[in-house]
């Protein structure tokens, strides 16, 4: 089955079911009478290029296919589809642990979006995460990845994945690319792990060189995206595969937790393998329902990311020139301006994260709760990509998997608020709620001492 399932092209565009034994089909006539696929320019016109599925009954969504089992008209069909030689591309389904058209077709516009062959979508950010990690390295090797990493990830590196699997990692600075260069051993480290824009210190990466590294060892990337989506297009500038928690902005909606694996169709069709793919057999399925939801809510991903990002821009430029000690890569002194200037797709920002550093955890828990309880400038909640701001202390929440070493080598200082900047209200709305709150913050004695 394994190699039979990868001789089956499963990410080409589906085609309504065929009699089975009609050897006569018209997969070519179909791609000669097809225009030529366009080149992948930008993540907005790549979704708008991709193939529009449409509702079984001519509707303008399509239908969700909500069968945990498909039937077949012939009992040989069965076993053709486990011998491979059936299978997706002809609209042929087993069960939805291994292929489900909804999700598939949810994974098209993954794969669109992030430019890649191929894309499936797991039930959350963290079993992509695993999923992918223990398809591409096994007992005895090595990972290198970056010390500044969401605390998840973090924590599944440093604990998890060496004491389950004898799978070790070696964090480095992924900023000095000699050092992580001199820590990728050849034939012994299997993946370069790295986030595009870091969770929470909003450090870029710079994945064109750093993939070049990793290539020249023979090793994979892989870049979880989830803070820069349509900001940033890893596989474009060089990385293998892309992670994403869609669970933040893909989403949108904090109601649902989800994940994609993007990449090489190979690479997501071994994923599927029944006896050696992590999808197969670890089981982390994406319901259809789900996958449907999702799917309606990409072609605003675009138009939400731009207004997340141009509200953070606006609000860190006016945080600056209060004189608070912000950081956001789309301020011209953020040591990653440039860089980020240089890969990022044009015309959607820098990012809908700004990181505010209020010294000591105390003073950043008070801001936090004037902010919302006083002003209602924003929610005190983790995650990100919600349409209202959340905000949390880093150190203390998301990246509290990290010892005090640990964050302090991940630049994680102890009163670093982060920030999801929402885009509900007006901007001078919540900029008013913001300034009100930071007033008040300053006034001598709320609080005891400030
Ligand atoms: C950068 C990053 N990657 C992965 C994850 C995990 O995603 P999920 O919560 O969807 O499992 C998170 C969650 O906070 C995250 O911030």
């Amino acid at each position: 089955m394994a190699e039979a399932i990868q001789n089956t092209n499963v990410f080409s565009s589906s085609k309504k079911r065929m009699n089975p034994d009609d050897s006569n089909r018209d997969d070519d006539i179909i791609a000669k009478k097809l225009p030529t696929k366009p080149t992948w320019e930008d993540p907005v016109m790549a979704l708008a290029n991709a193939r529009h599925e449409f509702g079984e009954h001519g509707g303008v969504n399509m239908s969700i296919e909500a069968s945990a089992t498909f039937t077949v008209m012939e009992p040989e069909t069965l076993s053709r589809m486990f011998a491979g030689e059936l299978g997706p591309d002809r609209d042929f389904f087993i069960y939805s642990r291994h292929f489900n058209p909804t999700v598939l077709n949810l994974g098209r516009q993954m794969a669109a979006l992030e430019g890649t062959e191929a894309a499936y979508c797991t039930s959350s950010g963290m079993s992509a995460i695993s999923s992918i990690l223990l398809q591409l390295v096994s007992s005895g090797e090595n990972i290198v990845a970056s010390q500044t990493l969401y605390g998840g990830t973090h924590a599944l590196l440093t604990h998890f994945l060496p004491r389950s699997s004898n799978i070790t990692t070696t964090f480095v600075d992924i900023r000095d690319l000699e050092k992580t260069k001199e820590a990728i051993v050849e034939g012994r480290t299997k993946v370069l792990y790295f986030e595009s824009m870091s969770n929470p210190t909003l450090t870029v990466a710079n994945i064109p060189e750093l993939s070049r590294i990793a290539h020249e060892k023979g090793v994979m990337v892989v870049v979880d995206n989830t803070f820069a989506p349509m900001v940033v297009s890893p596989a474009r500038l060089g990385a293998d595969v892309v992670i994403h928690s869609i669970s933040k902005y893909i989403s949108g909606g904090a109601d649902i937790i989800a994940g994609a694996v993007c990449g090489p169709a190979s690479l997501l069709n071994s994923l599927m393998d029944l006896h050696q793919g992590a999808f197969m057999l670890l089981g982390p399925t994406m319901n259809a329902k789900v996958a449907f939801e999702l799917s309606e809510r990409i072609p605003h991903l675009g138009l939400r990311v731009k207004e997340h990002c141009h509200r953070a821009l606006v609000y860190a430029q006016r945080m600056k020139k209060m004189g608070l000690k912000v950081i956001y890569p789309g301020l011209e002194d953020h040591p990653d301006h440039l860089l980020l200037k240089s890969i990022s797709n044009k015309d959607y920002g820098y990012g809908g994260m700004i990181c505010l550093d209020m010294g000591t955890e105390a003073k950043a828990n008070k801001l936090m709760n004037l902010l919302q309880n006083y002003t209602q400038f924003g929610l005190m909640a983790v995650s990100l990509g919600y349409y209202e701001t959340l905000m949390s202390c880093s150190g203390s929440s998301t990246s509290s998997e990290l010892n005090e070493e640990e964050q302090a080598l991940a630049g994680i200082s102890p009163g670093l608020v982060r920030m999801s900047i929402g885009y509900s209200g007006t901007l001078e709305q919540r900029w008013g709620q913001f300034e009100k709150a930071l007033s008040r913050l300053q006034e001598p004695g709320l609080f005891g001492k400030n």
